[in-house]
């Protein structure tokens, strides 16, 4: 083999190993694409799933100690961002005065908005227990605080889960009042 070979085997080799590594960090990577993919101020929330999925978020379909929500932000032409998984919203509701005061201006009395995404390895969040005010992330079993500006409870997690800052529309819906407060997705603390 002469070097020529030699080189091109090496290069070969090492742009295997850094394919591999990029794939593997992009699993458990950080948002890192446009943020017009990401809710953003002056959107409208409406129902991710369900019967009554496209329909707007209302406070009333809401109750406290009612269930997670799971939401779409839709852009002011009414298009639903949904071209990326990292713009998954999470709705939970708790008593107004259970929101931790530096949070209070993100909420619309006691609902939260946070990203559906687990900061650990990115899976999507689905347990919400309303007596411990605790979102819970099923694949390895992380728990984070919602009305304390989602603040880990239990790792393996070691970053909050971004929040969603909130705006009441007309008719007791819900508006995104800006983009998340820290980028969705697995990340440093
Ligand atoms: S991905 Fe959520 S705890 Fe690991």
């Amino acid at each position: 083999m002469d070097r020529g070979e030699r080189r091109a085997q090496g290069l070969d080799r090492r742009s295997v190993v850094m394919g591999a590594v990029a794939c593997c960090a992009a699993g458990h990577a950080a948002w890192a694409g446009p943020e017009e993919l990401l809710p953003q101020k002056g959107d409208r929330l409406v129902l991710g799933d369900g019967a009554k999925a496209g329909q707007p978020v209302t406070l009333d379909g809401l109750p406290i100690g009612g269930d997670l929500v799971e939401a779409v932000a839709v852009d002011p032409q009414g298009v639903k961002r949904e071209g990326s998984r990292f713009a998954k919203i999470i709705l939970v509701r708790v008593a107004p005065e259970q929101v931790a005061e530096d949070q209070r201006a993100h909420a619309v009395d006691g609902v939260l908005a946070l990203s559906a995404i687990c900061t650990h390895q990115g899976c999507t969040i689905s347990g919400w227990s309303h007596e411990t005010r605790r979102l819970s992330c099923f694949c390895h079993h992380s728990e984070f605080l919602p009305a304390e500006g989602g603040r880990v409870a239990k790792g393996p997690a070691r970053k909050r889960l971004p929040v969603l800052p909130l705006a009441k529309g007309e008719g007791g819906t819900l508006m995104v009042a800006g983009g998340f407060t820290t980028k969705p997705g697995p990340g440093p603390a």
